[in-house]
């Protein structure tokens, strides 16, 4: 699903911000990134759909590969990744139906199946009666169930999400991640990057990685 080789990441401004990391997601697993701010989580996120490049080092990602990589196959890589954001990334101003039409719509739908589809995605996350709001006028765990709903649009292989529940309270939390492992259950992937090991000691079942400084210093599979 996702692999990386011997990545660095190197910023102009910021020195690295990973050194020599080597994973591998595979299909149907769910996976923790834990680590301290600053320790790269959100750089691995980006490197792992190909937001950026790597400064050396090699990243696979649902068969694509990042030292030959076209805006064609960048493009397929949206399609096939799916990304969720702490501070969830909504259109302002739109409803939440209008919210995960849009992506169906950008990606070539056909017309007549946008909105069923835009539908049926948001049952799948629990917001049927809210399809109609306006995302300003949802909670906090309902704004970031309609990024997920949009998230999922594209059924991607894989879902990734840079501390989806960052800006959540407990309840909202637990939802969220209700969701993500029920998602899960059903064969997707899941990266999940948190600093919050209280959240993580909850699901002993997942993998956990942790990233201290830009190394990766521990892996629950290889313990
Ligand atoms: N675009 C950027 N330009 C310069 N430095 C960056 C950039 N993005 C991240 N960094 C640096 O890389 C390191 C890791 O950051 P990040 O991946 O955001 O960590 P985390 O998500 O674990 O908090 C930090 O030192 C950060 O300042
Ligand atoms: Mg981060």
């Amino acid at each position: 699903m996702i692999k990386l080789t011997n990545v660095s990441k190197e910023y102009a401004k910021g020195g690295f911000a990973l050194r020599d990391v080597s994973l591998h997601v595979k299909k149907g697993e769910f996976v923790f990134l834990t680590g301290h701010s600053g320790s790269g989580k959100s750089t691995t996120m980006r490197l792992s759909h190909m937001a950026e490049r790597p400064t050396s080092g090699e990243v696979r990602v649902t068969g694509y590969t990042s030292d030959r990589i076209t805006q064609r196959a960048l493009w397929k890589i949206r399609r096939r990744v799916g990304f969720v954001f702490q501070d969830f990334r909504l259109l302002p101003g739109r409803t939440a139906l209008e919210n995960v039409s849009f992506v169906l719509e950008v990606t070539g739908t056909p017309r007549k199946d946008i909105v069923p589809r835009a539908q049926r995605l948001l049952t799948r996350v629990g917001l049927t009666p809210k399809a109609g709001s306006l995302v300003h006028e949802l909670s906090g765990g309902e704004q970031q169930r309609v990024a997920i709903a949009r998230a999922l649009a594209n059924s991607p292989y894989v879902l990734l999400a840079d501390e989806p529940t960052g800006n959540l309270d407990d309840r909202a939390t637990r939802g969220v991640m209700d969701l993500f492992w029920d998602i899960n259950a059903n064969g997707m992937a899941v990266l999940m990057a948190t600093h919050d090991l209280e959240l993580v000691r909850r699901y002993p079942k997942a993998r956990v990685l942790e990233l201290d400084n830009g190394r990766l210093v521990y892996d629950s599979a290889a313990a």
